[in-house]
């Protein structure tokens, strides 16, 4: 008898409907998946022989065919488990083949029967209203995360057992609900804050302009100045993650396995910080089935690149293209996938090899050449992606010594600006899937970018006096509009131009 349900494999982060549909018929007993499966689902054979067993049920002793289409779909994982499970359990006719009908199923099996949570739960459920599936069924430890798709009736299950009686009738179930996961509690830490950091007052208002933007920031300057003091507090003033960024984000850390059992949304932004010994691939992506890399783990986040210079300048080079398209593209023999990759970058180095260059505070010991030879490991090109570029001097032994830090600002005050500037954004590009200045592209930052005359005077005698590229002169638009919507004005003036002109302190 032939049975037939659906599930899913994620394809990048969206996801595919897989039919599964298995046959048992009379003759040699053979248990065989057909289907391009991978070892991961030929695995799955021996999980489903167990679990089948020790659930209570006869596995049956004859030819058994498992196909999983479309077969040129790459599948991974032990997400079909269940779904073939369910399958043999029903072509040999221990629940009706038709209680299958329209229903998707997800999850891996143990040995014992139980169901163990799997990856990528969000982008399934989310393609699945695409495809006029309904219902689904998935790990118990996965259903809060499933339960963000609010057309689906989300069954969660512990064990296989519970599972066929459900389906078999003999007990009923609700489907389970998340509540109103839109709000949330706003988390604020206590640990780190922008009061902590002594002095540094041009290096704390440009990370404010980089939060309110969603600016790309450099940080240089001598070792133990702060930098990444100030960088670690980025978080504690960024804004919070409105529900679509949220789904942006959960959908990538989903896939990557990185959503933890309880969890429906990632609610925080992102902070990545990658060690310098990483490989390209972990940081942009790839892999014969393809992972997002860290930038794409920090869509709509950070990702802080500390010790900038230490980096393999390969690996630097292939940041060039998401920092410029927000999106990382792999492409694969068959197809071709896309993950997103809107962060902000926030980098640190020192200004030499000795660290000293300019400091002021100690001597420099290396020669010109070498100054130079260091500072040519960050290519031109990606230097001219980083919209804020701000020198973080020594401090000054007052600074250092003094004992009250009463002119440093907490991180609670300077966030409430921030979120202020960055709602005027969200207003601006409402329905255009952008959420900060950051994103605006050419014919954004034409429409939004409007200078007032002086303003206007400024920057051209800028561009000709300081020879700033094509490329600079948009991103210094950018982040002037992110200063004047700090400031809550509409039109970018001459006070705004020249604070964002002074925060490219490498372009000159
Ligand atoms: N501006 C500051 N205010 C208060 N403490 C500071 C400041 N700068 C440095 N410190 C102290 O020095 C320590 C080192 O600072 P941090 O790690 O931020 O330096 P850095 O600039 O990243 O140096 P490196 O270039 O060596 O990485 C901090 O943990 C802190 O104790
Ligand atoms: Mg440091
Ligand atoms: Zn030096």
């Amino acid at each position: 008898m032939i049975s037939f349900l659906h599930s899913a494999a994620v394809q990048g982060i969206n996801a595919c409907l897989i039919d599964v549909e298995v046959d048992i018929s009379s003759g040699l007993p053979i248990f065989s998946i057909v289907g391009l499966p991978d070892t991961a689902v030929k695995e799955s054979r021996d999980r489903v022989v167990s679990a089948i067993k020790n659930s209570g049920f006869d596995f049956p002793t004859k030819k058994i065919t498992v196909n999983l289409a479309p077969a040129d779909i790459k599948k991974e994982g032990g997400l079909f488990d269940l779904p073939i499970a369910l399958g043999i359990i029903a072509s040999s006719g221990t629940i009706a083949a038709k209680s299958l009908n329209k229903i998707c199923a997800i999850g891996e099996l143990s040995l014992d029967g139980k169901i163990r949570p799997v990856k990528g739960i969000l982008p399934i459920v989310l393609s699945l209203e695409k495809f006029g599936i309904r219902k689904i069924i998935v790990p118990e430890k996965n259903k809060y995360e499933a339960a963000v798709a609010k057309n689906i009736e989300v069954y969660p299950f512990g064990e296989l057992q519970e599972v066929v009686k459900f389906l078999k009738n003999e007990i009923q179930k609700v489907p389970f609900s998340n509540g109103n996961i839109a709000t949330h509690p706003e988390e604020f830490s206590t640990t780190a804050d922008f009061a902590d950091i002594k002095g540094q007052f041009f290096a704390r208002r440009a990370a404010e302009v980089a939060s309110a933007g969603g600016h790309n920031m450099i940080m240089i300057g001598p070792p133990g100045s702060g930098k990444t003091m100030i960088a670690k507090r980025i978080p504690t003033i960024l804004p919070p993650m409105s529900f679509e960024e949220s789904v942006e984000t959960t959908k990538i850390w989903s896939v990557s396995g990185l959503m933890q059992a309880g969890e429906s949304l990632v609610y925080q932004r992102p902070f990545r910080s990658p060690h310098h010994t990483t490989s390209s691939i972990a940081l942009v992506g790839g892999g014969s089935y393809p992972k997002p890399g860290e930038v794409s783990l920090a869509h709509n986040g950070v990702l802080f690149l500390d010790e900038l210079t230490e980096f393999k300048r390969d690996v630097l080079e292939v940041l060039r293209q998401p920092l410029e398209d927000k999106i990382v593209t792999v492409s694969r023999a068959k197809n071709t996938l896309t993950f997103p990759a809107s962060f902000m970058l926030i980098a640190s180095m020192n200004p030499c090899q000795c660290g000293n260059y300019g400091s002021g505070a100690k001597e420099c010991t290396c020669n010109p050449y070498q100054v130079m030879k260091y500072r040519s490991k960050i290519s031109g090109p990606l230097m001219d992606r980083i919209d804020i570029q701000v020198e973080v001097p020594a401090l000054k032994i007052e600074e250092i010594t003094s004992e009250k830090n009463t002119d440093a600002e907490n991180s609670y005050n300077i966030k409430k600006r921030v979120v202020k500037a960055r709602h005027i954004q969200l207003e601006r590009f409402k329905g255009k899937n952008m959420y900060c200045n950051a994103q605006m592209g050419p014919k954004e930052i034409k429409k939004y970018c409007l200078l007032d005359d002086k303003a206007c005077i400024l920057l051209k005698n800028a561009i000709e006096k300081l020879g700033f590229s094509a490329r600079a002169y948009d991103r210094i638009l950018k982040v002037a509009r992110t200063i004047a919507d700090l400031a809550a004005s509409d039109i970018i003036s001459s006070a705004h131009i020249a604070e964002a002109i002074k925060y490219r302190s490498l372009d000159k």
